[in-house]
């Protein structure tokens, strides 16, 4: 486990993106496992920049993105389709075709989980995972609980997921209560997983992830186990690390 405890947020998007257009460049054929929520915002933002500066092509590179909303259509503004062809798809080079995400809207939702997952297979192991940490310690869409899943599943989202992505919807109502993630044992097997974390909010949860048991009740602390982990937070969310 490698910790970037660097002084702010943009220190850090910068940094990250640093590590997608190294890969690019060295690897051009590289698999990407991308995240979505406030926290990659400014990391995507950097890649754009560095696309459109010449600096970065992902025309041979592949994306999957980690969830997606069970109930909302692809077109809606906050589903996770809109939000990748806003924030990065649509001002790269990416091959179409090339990105994907789980279908939130598919008819048989566990044929969905299926397929998602051999496609995972069929790429073989992403070369550099995206993650984020919620504030109850899941990763990904998987929630605290007696147990993971470690291929692709639908799952309830915990109420304080709900609560904490309420910002991005008019109504607590309108927040999905399901969604399709990727399962930790996919996000486990990336190659180099890349863990962002910015804020006070977060510091007791990725202080406990990292510090802490690994337990089913923080997935996020299954994360320990990961051979080339490396973790990146702002001075607020490193709290307590220093
Ligand atoms: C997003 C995802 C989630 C978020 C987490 C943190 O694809 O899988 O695990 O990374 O909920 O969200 P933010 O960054 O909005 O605090």
């Amino acid at each position: 486990m490698r910790f970037h405890i660097l002084p702010t947020a943009a220190d850090i998007h910068e940094q990250v993106a640093d590590q997608f257009c190294k890969l690019l460049s060295e690897q051009p054929f590289s698999k990407l496992g991308l995240a979505t929520g406030s926290t990659p915002i400014g990391i995507y933002t950097s890649l754009v920049r560095r696309f459109r500066a010449g600096e970065v092509s992902f025309r041979n590179a592949t994306s999957f993105n980690l969830d997606e909303y069970v109930g909302i259509s692809e077109d809606h503004p906050e589903s996770y389709h809109s939000y990748m062809d806003s924030k990065l798809f649509q001002h790269i080079d990416l091959a179409p075709g090339s990105s994907y995400l789980p279908n939130g809207n598919a008819t048989d939702l566990q044929e969905e989980c299926s397929r998602y997952d051999n496609l995972l297979r069929d790429a073989g192991r992403i070369d550099l995972q995206l993650v984020g940490i919620g504030h109850n310690g899941h990763i990904g869409f998987n929630e605290p609980g007696r147990s993971l899943r470690s291929g692709t599943h639908l799952v309830k989202l915990d109420e304080s997921t709900r609560q904490a992505n309420a910002r991005f919807f008019d109504r607590i109502e309108d927040v999905p209560t399901q969604a399709l993630t990727m399962g930790m044992d996919t996000i486990l097997k990336a190659r180099t997983v890349l863990l962002v974390v910015t804020g006070a909010d977060k510091a007791a949860t990725v202080h406990r992830a990292l510090t802490g048991p690994i337990e089913t009740e923080c997935p996020a602390s299954l994360l320990q186990l990961h051979p080339d982990l490396h973790v990146y937070m702002d001075v607020e969310a490193g709290l307590h690390f220093t």
